[in-house]
């Protein structure tokens, strides 16, 4: 139904809006995937679910899905029995998984890993329905081409600040590279003033705001006490309001 990948910035709050979309779209009934892409990974813990095995950390696998006989290379290894078996299912029915670390290797590295974790990649974007979030760091680099075809939204995450607006531009341009199409802007840790104001305007000039998240301790006491910021409480509507016009925007 739709694949959702979340970038931004360190700390903008891209684990927590992931987190919170997928809560609420399986709130919802529908079935979602929330895949960690960040190499340093906390999505897992976010959505409450522990003991997660990154793919990158599956050695013997890799070898024998992506190497070939005699020296061969598979680009495209058999995936989806390792997709179920190495992901967890989280108390309310999200399927979670980390990728763990890729290896920068430049263009046309030919690193089993890479192509063992872009496999999986193309099988959740592909083969799988519903709802898929993807946590991503900034760089958005390694959903390559082939992959990004498959991307229906990509949500930069911004906080207030001028600054922010050259990240998006950045993030803009990263995606026009690899062929994303749609972008929408989530301003998280939002505070009402003047500059936020002017902010808006800017931004709204050229890109689609999907909502603004208020700047809320919860998040933060949820994050220092190491829970999901649903299970404390935290005020919700915001996340709500988003996925709604996300759902108003692909159908
Ligand atoms: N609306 C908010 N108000 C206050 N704090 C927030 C808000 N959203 C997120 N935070 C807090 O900001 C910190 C960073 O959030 P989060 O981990 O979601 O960001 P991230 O972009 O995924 O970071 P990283 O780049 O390290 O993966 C966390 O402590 C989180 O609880
Ligand atoms: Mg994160």
């Amino acid at each position: 139904m739709v694949k959702i990948a979340i970038s931004g910035k360190g700390g903008v709050g891209k684990t927590t809006l992931a987190a919170m979309l997928a809560y609420l779209f399986a709130k919802d009934g529908y079935t979602v995937t929330a895949i960690d892409c960040d190499s340093s990974i906390n999505l897992p813990t976010v959505l409450g679910v522990e003991n997660i095995k990154p793919m990158s950390e599956l050695e013997e696998i890799i070898e024998e899905r992506v190497k070939g006989p005699l020296g061969t290379f598979r680009y495209n290894p058999k995936v989806d029995d390792i997709f179920e078996e190495y992901s967890e299912k989280n108390e309310f029915g999200v399927r979670v998984l980390a990728l763990g670390t890729i290896e920068k290797g430049g263009e046309g590295c030919f690193c089993p890993q890479n192509a063992f974790l872009r496999a999986i990649l193309r099988h959740a974007i592909f083969k799988k329905k519903d709802v898929l979030l993807l946590d991503m760091e900034a760089g958005i680099e390694h959903l390559g081409r082939g992959t990004a075809r498959g991307v229906d939204l990509l949500i930069a995450v911004i906080e207030p600040g001028m600054r922010s607006v050259e990240t998006l531009r950045r993030i803009e341009k990263l995606a026009a590279d690899i062929g994303i199409e749609r972008i929408a802007v989530v301003i998280n840790k939002y505070i009402d003033s003047e500059g936020a104001k002017k902010l808006i305007e800017e931004i709204e000039r050229d890109a689609e705001i999907l909502g603004k998240i208020p700047y809320n301790q919860c998040f933060i006491e949820a994050d220092l006490e190491n829970i999901p910021p649903y299970k404390l409480n935290c005020e919700i509507e915001a996340f709500e309001r988003i996925k709604n016009r996300i759902v108003e925007i692909i159908s």
